[in-house]
């Protein structure tokens, strides 16, 4: 096989400038999310540089373009693709924020919140998106919104598959019957033209990390359609959506698998590019971070820039448990996680914040040994990370879900301590849904997916 090298971005969200001043409104609004809004098409501009230059035979784009579908958000998005593809073919699916699919285009001028602003409709994404996929399409498939999935070769033996999974007409992401068909046949003819096919959609396929974090962000039915997809001949599929890393495969009841690697958001930390070479052997997959971009006249350090904006959201979160039950569940709910469910851990919860801002494990190790759970923590792993900020630990498994690296990978001592407490957790109370939090932060910070991954 001829070596092919493609690049995967993810969830670029692009929003207008024109769209906000900066005023507390869009404060507001900046400081509920993991990614960027203002700085977006700054960080664009610069993953499209490096995407210029570097050596792949195409860019491909997994959907969620726009921040919400604004027609002059999009406008400007096209028009840097535009210029991106004058050095390399670049082939893109839209997905449900660039269209509106709850209602959400608005602009944030001072202290007001304005909802008049132009969007695209689904009818009108292919067309608008046209010279991107559908126009050197082999085959296409137009769902029942308009929105549409296509096929078209990217190299002399690899043939992307491209599916607009926006709503099946079922409850959620996914496809049709019609589609499936479609899918189904695409898979056949590939096969016949001698092509390795490689799926790009933009929800999950396989609930990453662990059900509890991706579940909701999944197709529906997922282990239908990731069987369906399998048993069709499928083995690869790059994903958007979550704005989080993972690699994870799936094995349908006929004894088929399927590998879907899931890439972040580039517009929020770690801003990756995924170059993916197909060898022989399989997919070599390297991932690439924009490291430096330009906004408001001033060089970006981009890496601690996308961390802190993350981690910010993380602190304002704890700051709302300081302030009271409802305040914590309804930050929780904005940031999308069903708030309400840990109500009942607010009484975890709240001895956790007091301290999130001020210990260190030393002193949380002695407010563990007060409250009789001193047992969970390895004495060693104490001693060696006494002044750590409990603060940095919780702020690593945040970067950790992120980025798909786990922080404590090779590092004993930082395992135990994390589990140490998530097992102090489960002794106050034996839940699902503290034990699911345990189960989750071990692979969390255990995720070790990306170092010269072949799949
Ligand atoms: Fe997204
Ligand atoms: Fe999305």
């Amino acid at each position: 096989m001829k070596e092919t090298k493609l690049a995967f971005i993810a969830d670029t969200h692009h929003f207008s400038k024109t769209l906000a001043d900066g005023g507390r409104q869009y404060q507001l609004r900046s400081g509920s999310d993991q990614k960027c809004l203002m700085e977006t098409g700054d960080i664009i501009d610069a993953a499209f540089e490096m995407l210029k230059n570097s050596d792949c035979d195409a860019v491909l784009i997994a959907g969620d373009v726009s921040d919400d579908g604004e027609r002059v958000s999009h406008e400007e998005f096209r028009e840097k693709v535009r210029e991106l593809q004058k050095s390399k073919p670049v082939y893109l699916i839209t997905a449900t924020h660039d269209w509106c699919s709850d209602d959400k285009p608005r602009r944030y001028i001072g202290n007001a919140v304005l909802w008049d602003v132009p969007v695209l409709d689904h009818t009108e994404l292919r067309d608008f998106y046209y010279e991107f996929g559908p126009k050197q399409a082999l085959s296409e498939f137009r769902t029942h919104l308009g929105v549409c999935s296509f096929t078209v070769d990217i190299g002399p033996d690899v043939r992307l598959l491209a599916l607009n999974d926006d709503q099946s007409g079922m409850g959620g992401a996914g496809f049709s019957e019609e589609h499936f068909q479609w899918i189904e046949a695409q898979m056949a003819k590939a096969k016949e033209d001698g092509k390795l096919v490689i799926g790009m959609q933009h929800h999950p396929i396989i609930a990453h990390i662990h059900p509890m974090l991706t579940g909701g962000s999944c197709v529906k039915d997922r282990e239908m359609v990731a069987s369906r997809l399998a048993d069709a001949g499928l083995r690869y599929m790059f994903e958007g959506h979550t704005h989080m890393q993972a690699i994870d495969s799936f094995t349908s009841p006929n004894g088929n698998t399927i590998t879907s690697v899931n890439v972040g958001s580039l517009v929020g930390y770690p801003a990756p590019i995924f170059y993916v070479t197909v060898k022989d052997d399989g997919l070599h997959i390297e991932e690439e971070r924009v490291q430096k971009f330009t906004f408001e006249g001033k060089e970006i350090d981009a890496q601690p820039y996308l961390a802190k904006h993350a981690t910010d959201l993380l602190d304002r979160l704890v700051e709302g448990a300081l302030i009271s039950k409802d305040e914590f569940a309804d930050r929780l709910s904005a940031m999308g996680l069903k708030g309400n469910d840990f109500k009942n851990l607010y009484f975890i919860v709240y001895p956790f914040a007091k301290l999130y801002f001020s210990a260190n494990v030393g002193t949380l190790a002695r407010v563990m040994r007060c409250v009789g759970l001193g047992r969970f923590l390895d004495p060693a792993a104490v001693a060696q990370y006494r002044n750590k900020p409990f603060r940095d630990f919780v702020h690593e498994t945040w970067l950790s879900i992120l980025d798909g690296r786990g922080k404590g990978v090779g590092d004993e001592a930082y395992q135990k301590l994390v589990l140490g407490v998530a097992d102090a957790l489960v002794q106050i109370r034996s839940c699902k849904l503290t034990l699911d939090l345990r189960q989750a932060l071990r692979s969390v910070i255990t995720a070790d997916y990306f170092d010269d991954a072949v799949i």
